[in-house]
């Protein structure tokens, strides 16, 4: 019977679940499912981390070079659309040099998170008068469709557009699916619009191990708050003491993968999916993949995508690269 206290069944993620979960080898789940309200607010504090360079060394590289990137789009007005937004605290570096060359800024953030948006609206109102904040609550795809209908739909917003797609999340996309990715924004975008990408780069492994496994543990919660919301969500019964975080990167494939190990057989209810999984002891879920990217094959993700990369802005180290994409 249809229980009125029971949240709203998001379909997409009962699917993802019952076949990922019920894979006869390796299960796995679409990492866009770790970001539920609690999820977004642990990648915040991810980012607070020591061990987690992506995130200053992004920022360091954005408050160096954030007049040039500004400038480089000539005189003319322009819009900002940006992709999963998050707290958008990075960009206010970006918004605060725009407002110094344009007297107001129309800014779409998009992201999943619907409570994440809200907080971000309200702190960035009130810290920029001349921000006109425009939160849309969906996916990235979407997002973009919906920020395209507004700006045309009211001729005092700036047509031309910067889209932002900041932290190396490019980098949870497999690389075939980011290449399909950047040709569908590509598709949706105008001659003279941009494309400013945060890109990590290859680097030594065991910075990049440290980085997944920070020694609070915060990412060890990000991983296991996806079971928190199977059993929230659809249900569950998983108990979280009989899993354990792993990351590790794999040269292979040049990425971080990040599991949720099961430390002993057992076998878990999922009672909205009426269905239950059997872990073997060290069996896992494979919950993301974060790849890696090396300059020469961010212009080649560009080529492949009908981009041409403008500009490739990279720290001393050469950790992260800050690439503006523009349309070939
Ligand atoms: C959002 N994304 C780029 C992060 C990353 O580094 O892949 C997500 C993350 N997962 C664990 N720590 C951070």
């Amino acid at each position: 019977m249809y229980n009125r206290s029971e949240p709203q069944l998001d379909e997409g993620f009962v699917r993802n679940i019952k076949e990922g979960l019920g894979a006869r080898d390796q299960k796995r789940v679409n990492p866009k499912y770790l970001y539920d309200s609690a999820g977004s607010q642990l990648f915040e504090a991810i980012c607070r981390q020591p061990e987690y360079y992506p995130w200053r060394t992004e920022a360091a590289i954005l408050r160096q070079h954030s007049t040039e990137m500004v400038w480089m789009h000539g005189k003319k007005k322009i819009s900002i659309i940006e992709l999963g937004s998050g707290s958008s605290s990075k960009t206010r570096i970006l918004l605060q040099k725009v407002l110094l060359r344009q007297p107001s800024l129309y800014y779409f953030p998009v992201d999943v998170s619907q409570a994440m948006l809200r907080e971000t609206i309200y702190s960035l109102s009130a810290d920029f008068s001349s921000l006109r904040t425009i939160g849309i609550s969906s996916d990235y795809i979407d997002g973009i469709d919906k920020a395209n209908s507004l700006i045309a739909a009211d001729r005092q917003i700036p047509d031309k557009k910067l889209i932002i797609f900041l932290g190396s999340s490019i980098g949870n996309f497999e690389p075939k699916e980011s290449v399909a990715f950047l040709r569908n924004l590509r598709s949706k975008m105008e001659k003279s619009d941009d494309l400013l990408l945060g890109i990590d780069l290859h680097k030594n492994k065991n910075v990049l191990e440290a980085a997944y496994n920070d020694k609070e543990g915060i990412t060890a919660r990000f991983n296991l708050n996806l079971l928190t919301r199977i059993n929230r969500e659809l249900r569950g019964e998983f108990n979280l003491d009989s899993f354990v975080h792993h990351a590790f990167y794999n040269s292979c494939y040049k990425r971080v993968e990040m599991h949720l190990v099961s430390t002993k057989d057992q076998q878990v209810y999922v009672g909205r999916l009426g269905q239950t999984f059997s872990f073997d002891k060290n069996e896992t879920i494979h919950t993301e993949n974060s790849y890696k990217y090396s300059e020469e094959e961010i212009k080649q993700m560009a080529e492949a995508s009908q981009f041409i990369l403008k500009r490739n802005f990279v720290d001393e180290k050469k950790w992260f690269s800050v690439a503006l994409f523009s349309p070939a």
